[in-house]
């Protein structure tokens, strides 16, 4: 497995979750749960990848600006959560809050199949693709 691969696949996951969010009502226990499931998703996913995907770009002058820009949004993302936490979960402001923040992670992640990867593909070698997915899966099922 390379390591676009193994991003791939979690983004997957939180597309899922993300859609699976916007479909539940109030504060029920589905919202909780998937809510949860998503932070979690969300959080260890960004560290992983700014840790075995963006920290290598950084030291190429090529895809410093594209690490940059990921780690960013990343930032943006963790911001949503934060002001997801602080909203009461059964008032109609939660739900256009998570609307946003699925409309920016739906935005990060197609941002970074479809442009990210092809050019960090041009500067990561196969043993370092498959490498760096060793260590990304490691990571997430700590
Ligand atoms: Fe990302
Ligand atoms: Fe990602």
């Amino acid at each position: 497995m390379d390591i676009f691969t193994a991003l791939r696949s979690d983004h997957e996951k939180q597309r899922l979750l993300m859609q699976a969010l916007v479909e539940t009502t109030g504060e029920s226990a589905s919202r909780k749960d998937f809510f949860n499931d998503l932070k979690t998703q969300l959080s260890q996913h960004s560290t992983a990848e700014e840790r075995y995907f963006y920290a290598p770009l950084m030291e190429v002058d090529d895809t410093v600006q594209v690490a940059r820009h990921a780690i960013a949004e990343h930032h943006e993302i963790d911001e949503l959560i934060e002001q997801l936490e602080q909203t009461e979960m059964s008032s109609p402001t939660w739900l256009k809050t998570m609307k946003d923040l699925k409309h920016k992670v739906l935005h990060h992640l197609a941002e970074e199949e479809k442009t990210f990867f092809q050019q960090a593909g041009k500067h990561l070698s196969s043993t370092q693709k498959t490498e760096l997915a060793n260590q990304y899966q490691a990571e997430m099922s700590n």
